[in-house]
């Protein structure tokens, strides 16, 4: 089964809008796992528009299933992740200020950089998964590097699954069957929604999670949390 994490940016977004404490964070990880999440994400970003980093360690103290915290690796970062010992830290290339990320890394050209960093992590006990573009080529450099996990980029199958669902995911169920050969576990994000994310995961090869925001909480808008967690859970049940 693909475990559901919902990431709640968004939350925080509004949040910050007023400058309280509402909706309060803490309680909508609490609830989010209440109703059936089976993870927490979150991505704090350089300039703290949403998830600030005094958030991590109070939802690091709450979440009982899965704590993944994603991001672009600069020295906040890196002592962010070391001090607080997420489940899981996932790595995004993503410079600062941007809106959203929207590419994988270039192992190649950070090979160096991105090995050493893995390994420190793994020595601290984070489980360590790597941002990627759905490309062959990609994954077996991730391997190389020495990461637990990858997490491939789905925005652009999203973007294609309207018009040519097939062709969409064809590259994914490729890095999907190279990462299970290479004993690499695998994950992906990105724009995944009520339509696209059935479709994904039942062709997907051992896909272990998913992360969801942005759909997710504007699905939940309108269901409510409690139904939005669910109608996305039962999506990730496989049907054969
Ligand atoms: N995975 C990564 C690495 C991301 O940066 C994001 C966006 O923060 C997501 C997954 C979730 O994407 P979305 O908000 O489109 O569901």
């Amino acid at each position: 089964m693909t475990r559901l994490s919902v990431n709640i940016n968004k939350v925080a977004l509004i949040r910050n809008a007023r400058g309280g404490n509402l909706p309060n964070l803490r309680q909508v990880a609490i609830d989010c796992e209440e109703f059936g999440a089976e993870g927490i994400t979150v991505h704090p970003r350089p300039d703290e528009r949403h998830i600030r980093y005094s958030d991590i360690p109070v939802l690091k103290e709450v979440v009982k299933t899965e704590f993944n915290i994603e991001g672009y690796p600069n020295e906040k970062f890196i002592d962010l992740i070391i001090k607080n010992k997420p489940h899981q830290v996932t790595l995004v290339p993503d410079p600062p200020g941007v809106l959203t990320s929207s590419e994988g890394w270039d192992i190649p050209n950070n090979f160096e950089f991105l090995k050493e960093l893995l390994k420190r992590f793994k020595n601290e006990g984070v489980r360590t998964s790597l941002f990627l573009d759905a490309n062959p080529d990609l994954v077996k450099w991730a391997k190389d590097v020495g990461t637990d996990r990858i997490e491939l980029y789905t925005g652009d199958y999203a973007h294609s699954y309207e018009s040519d669902k097939e062709k969409a995911i064809e590259s994914h169920i490729i890095c999907s069957k190279l990462a299970q050969k290479l004993g690499l576990g695998l994950n992906a994000g990105h724009d995944l929604n009520l339509d696209n994310l059935r479709f994904y995961a039942n062709q997907l090869i051992d896909l272990q999670e998913v992360s969801i925001g942005h759909a997710l909480i504007s699905d939940a808008l309108y269901y409510g949390l409690q139904n939005t967690i669910g109608m996305y859970s039962r999506l990730l049940k496989k049907i054969n």
